[in-house]
């Protein structure tokens, strides 16, 4: 689903594929991203803990991820944003997600993923947060969920920041890059995160 830029202190958190002036990327556009995407997962560490991103990450596997947002940029089950800075508006730096959603559940799961160098400076934790405020505040979600790899300590930190509760750990589920993971699952109720966000 498309919906309309969320703006917050630092970033612009836009669908990758409407341009910073809201029209839809053309070729020109998408090559650019394709590339940006193909220069940030040439680092091992991005993808380290990701068991759906191929490493070495080559300009085909960024293609076909663009070719994915752009069939999906209308499906009703997910919702895919950009983080753009502020300072730089047209460079994606990273990417935040609602997927699966359930209207019947009205429960989602949040993902997501940051460049390297942008590490450090609470950027996911600001947009991850206005995500999830759309989400229970638009989508009137009552639950979210997210799914982390075992050692995976940053973004473990990211979602205990942002309220999330840990709620089990299915043990070595997950082949990630070679290596047998834990998934660890959290999850944030309505409740909680009205709670938080009144404290
Ligand atoms: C997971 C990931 C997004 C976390 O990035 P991050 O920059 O650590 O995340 P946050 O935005 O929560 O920032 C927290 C860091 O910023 C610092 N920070 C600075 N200002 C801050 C602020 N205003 N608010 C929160 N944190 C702030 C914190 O101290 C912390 O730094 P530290 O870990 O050095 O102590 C990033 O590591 C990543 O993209 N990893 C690869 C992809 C991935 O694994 N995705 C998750 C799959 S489940």
């Amino acid at each position: 689903m498309t919906i309309d830029p969320l703006v917050t202190e630092r970033l612009i958190l836009r669908h990758p594929l409407d341009a910073a002036d809201g029209t839809v990327l053309r070729q020109a556009g998408t090559e650019a991203l394709a590339l940006e995407f193909t220069r940030i997962f040439a680092d091992p560490e991005e993808s380290r803990y990701m068991h759906f991103v191929p490493y070495p990450y080559s300009r085909k596997d960024a293609d076909g991820f663009v070719n994915f947002l752009e069939q999906r940029a209308d499906y009703p089950g997910q919702v895919e944003l950009g983080l753009y800075l502020k300072s730089e508006p047209e460079r994606v730096v990273g990417m935040v997600s609602l997927e699966s959603i359930d209207d019947s559940a009205r429960s989602a799961e949040l993902g997501y993923w940051l460049r390297r160098e942008s590490w450090g400076l609470g950027l996911m934790s600001e947009a991850a947060s206005a995500l999830v405020a759309w989400g229970f505040r638009t989508l009137e979600l009552q639950r979210l969920e997210a799914w982390v790899s075992g050692g995976n300590e940053r973004s473990l930190g990211t979602l205990r920041g942002l309220g999330f509760r840990d709620e089990g750990v299915l043990r070595r589920a997950a082949m990630v890059k070679g290596v047998l993971r834990d998934r660890i699952v959290l999850g944030l109720l309505r409740e909680e995160w009205e709670a938080k966000a009144q404290a």
